[in-house]
């Protein structure tokens, strides 16, 4: 049962990264199938069933334990959806396996089918506009996003879980109206630049992948990678990281640390998603290749995520209000993008952000 809760996982990342009509798509359904078959030969039971309660994963009367990266995905879907119990039948076909995955991986139309049978959580909706709804839900996770924020200096802790949440209600956020994203602009002199900035990178880090087509688990990975991008900042001390004026060349080299620091702090750190180590490695890394920081030997190029998070940081970084800069327009903001594109930055990515952002500036 083990095997085909993570055979399904890899089939919701492929339905996430792949058109449906994919042969890999097609041939993830078809592992499913089998594991399935399998599944009901090794527990001897009539039916494959998943329970989910509170964050365990029950099945065939056993718990299954979190213990690799496909399972926790499983149960992160499952609980996202807000699916309590998942049962295939014998009888199951590629169609309706099909039609789970999808709705694993979208959120839309997860209905039970007559051999694939689901037990959801029933929301209760208040009378609230829906966007209205996602505003407070949003405010709220800031709120205690916040916190986390502030003790991480002295706990040295993350709560990957409520980071995780709090990417999926983004993810809501962008998917639902631009509007969605303007109580972040209030939020910006209220707190901390580092925690702001985080929230602005992630967001603006899922409007670039969404507009290319990247969505599911696949999207919620580079939201991820956006919100951790900078947590090496927080190993810098505050003298440094808010000193209004320049850094001398000591202070530099402390600050141009934060990239390794941030990539050895996330793998040290239990479930840190693994994009989100390459993002706070690279993203200040030049698309041309010529070295900026951290410095490494020979050509490389930095991952989609990581060249998305430069212009997402680059921008959020220039529109704010810093101790030791003034803002500057979104649309000069712009201009100094376009400017370094094809040498800081990737020119068809500044391309799309601009195509994106610009709409709104
Ligand atoms: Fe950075």
């Amino acid at each position: 049962m083990e095997r085909l809760a993570s055979i399904i996982a890899a089939a919701i990342n492929m339905v996430a990264l792949y058109p449906p009509n994919h042969p890999r798509v097609q041939h993830a359904i078809l592992e499913v199938l089998q594991a399935f078959r399998e599944a009901l030969q090794t527990t001897g039971e009539e039916a494959a069933s998943y329970l989910l309660v509170g964050d365990d994963l029950l099945a065939a009367n056993q718990v299954i334990r979190e213990t690799t990266l496909p399972v926790r995905e499983f149960i992160g879907v499952l609980k996202q959806r807000g699916v309590e119990s998942l049962a295939l039948l014998p009888g199951a076909d590629e169609q309706e396996i099909m039609h789970l995955v999808t709705g694993l991986a979208t959120g839309e139309a997860l209905e039970s089918s007559t051999h694939v049978q689901l037990g959801t959580v029933h929301l209760v909706m208040d009378e609230k506009p829906k966007d209205e709804e996602l505003r407070q839900d949003l405010v709220t996770q800031f709120e205690l996003m916040r916190e986390a924020w502030a003790r991480f200096r002295v706990e040295r802790k993350l709560p990957v879980d409520q980071l995780e949440e709090l990417v999926w209600s983004l993810i809501d956020s962008v998917g639902s109206t631009a509007r969605a994203m303007l109580p972040l602009a209030r939020l910006r002199e209220l707190d901390e630049y580092t925690f702001v900035n985080a929230i602005n990178v992630s967001l603006l880090v899922l409007a670039q992948a969404r507009s290319l087509g990247i969505w599911g688990p696949m999207l919620h990975a580079f939201g991820m990678a956006g919100l951790l991008h900078d947590i090496g900042k927080m190993s810098i001390p505050p003298s440094i990281l808010n000193k209004a004026g320049k850094l001398d060349d000591d202070e530099w080299k402390v600050m141009m640390s934060h990239p390794s620091e941030g990539a050895s702090y996330l793998l040290q750190m239990e479930g840190a998603p693994p994009l989100s180590i390459i993002v706070a490695f690279e993203h200040h890394l030049r698309h041309d290749g010529r070295p900026n920081y951290p410095l490494i030997r020979g050509r490389h190029s930095p991952h989609l995520a990581s060249r998305m998070t430069a212009i997402a940081d680059a921008y959020d970084g220039m529109c704010a209000t810093r101790p030791y800069q003034t803002s500057v327009s979104r649309t000069a903001a712009m201009e100094v993008l376009k400017a370094r594109a094809q040498t800081f930055y990737d020119p068809m990515l500044v391309a799309n952000f601009i195509r994106i952002v610009g709409a709104n500036a």
